[in-house]
């Protein structure tokens, strides 16, 4: 969907509303990864460089719709200063909206950064409430959405202030037009094969996505425990592995509509399976799909990881969502880092999105080697599921 880019805005001397995804890992106060925060300073940096005064929002968490100090975007506000550098200044304003805010958006000058309050605070931001969303536009005179991760919500700041501007006023930063290029690459007309690799621990979280894929790509990986799912819908024993019973059906009805599509399902041909996942677990390598009863299946083994990763060295265009195996305890990690690699050594467009699998790609040191790491996960699954984004959807016109 072809939107409006930063670029075709004239910013000089404009204050500029921009919808960041600052929604960043915290623990005790302080922020544990500013991927989020990094990957907004291109829009940032070009909206001062060409003179203009960014009013920055995002929410932080999920308080419920009122001042809540442990969500305050305070511990953010310093972190923006410190990335941006000097001479920036990032000012926070202690409310979302009011006439505070307006008084320091009114006084902002060139080269200043406002960032309000944590835009959840106010309860109107999640139910688009009309009013929030003029307070909000009347903040600034352009538009822009870098929050390629909160573009699934039609929140007062994605959607409803958005509308609030007439479209050559309006448009995306830097990193959702990235996002939303990158994705176009594998599901637009991607070169083929198409691979997807899909992992994670649940069939219910990917249902839509394969379901939608199925008809798109080539070649389809599955890991982590919701391959247990689909090893049991071809009847294999699966032991003491995490499966979704309820979802046993489905999975066979999807192994069956991939060969209908012509579509090559892969399944770990064998497991590292332990009776519990723990540091020092005993590992047992099944020496065929099934899991023995009394373990559980925590990762691929490695004839599957010898299968997946000759699947994904000839991707003219790959998707990687989800880890193969509990990566977090050392012992089941070893299949989510040789995919990784294996990822990072294709040569054809590779795209990775989904908060484990990303985490796992950093832990494993190969994010540098990846052609697009989404910053997006709920928005990500979406768009891998078919649907157009509500806050991208507003940018449009
Ligand atoms: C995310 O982290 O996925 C986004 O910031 C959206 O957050 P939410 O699921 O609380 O809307």
């Amino acid at each position: 969907m072809p939107v409006r880019s930063l670029d075709q805005l004239d910013l000089k001397g404009q204050r500029v509303f921009v919808r960041v995804d600052f929604n960043v890992p915290m623990a005790g106060g302080e922020i544990t990864d500013d991927t989020r925060i990094r990957a907004a300073l291109p829009t940032l940096r070009k909206i001062l460089s060409e003179g203009g005064s960014p009013v920055v929002a995002s929410h932080l968490g999920r308080p419920a719709g009122k001042p809540d100090p442990q969500f305050s975007l305070a511990p953010v506000a310093r972190q923006l200063e410190k990335l941006l550098g000097a001479p920036a200044k990032v000012r926070l304003a202690p409310q979302v909206a009011g006439p505070i805010a307006a008084e320091l958006a009114a006084a902002l000058a060139p080269g200043e950064v406002l960032m309000l309050e944590n835009v959840r605070f106010d309860p109107g931001e999640t139910r688009n409430d009309p009013e929030l969303a003029r307070e909000l536009a009347g903040l600034a005179e352009l538009y822009v959405n870098d929050a390629f991760g909160t573009c699934h919500r039609a929140h007062a700041s994605t959607v409803g202030a958005a509308g609030l501007f007439a479209p050559n006023k309006r448009a995306a930063g830097y990193l959702l037009q990235k996002e939303i290029e990158s994705f176009a690459q594998v599901l637009g007309d991607p070169p083929r094969p198409l691979v997807a690799i899909l992992g994670g621990a649940k069939v219910s979280d990917k249902i839509g996505v394969i379901e939608n894929l199925l008809g798109k790509i080539d070649r389809l990986l599955i890991g982590g425990a919701m391959a247990y799912t689909f090893l049991a819908a071809k009847g294999l024993e699966v032991g003491d592995s995490l499966v979704e019973a309820d979802k046993i059906e489905l999975a066979a009805k999807l192994i069956a509509k991939a060969s209908g599509c012509g579509v090559e399902l892969m399944l770990p041909v064998d497991n590292l399976a332990a009776a519990e996942i723990d540091e020092d677990a005993a590992v047992t390598v099944t020496r065929s799909a099934a899991v023995p009863q009394g373990l559980k299946g925590l990762d691929i083994g490695p004839e599957t990881i010898k299968l997946y990763c000759a699947a994904i060295g000839d991707a003219a265009a790959l998707v990687w969502n989800g880890p193969m195996g509990v990566f977090e305890c050392a012992p089941f990690a070893v299949g989510t880092f040789a995919v990784a690699k294996a990822v990072a050594e294709c040569e054809g467009f590779t795209l990775v999105g989904g908060g484990d699998s990303v985490a796992a790609l950093n832990r494993s040191g190969m994010a540098e080697r990846i052609d697009h790491v989404s910053t997006g996960g709920g928005a990500g699954l979406e768009l891998l599921e078919g649907k157009t984004l509500p806050g991208i959807a507003a940018l449009d016109g």
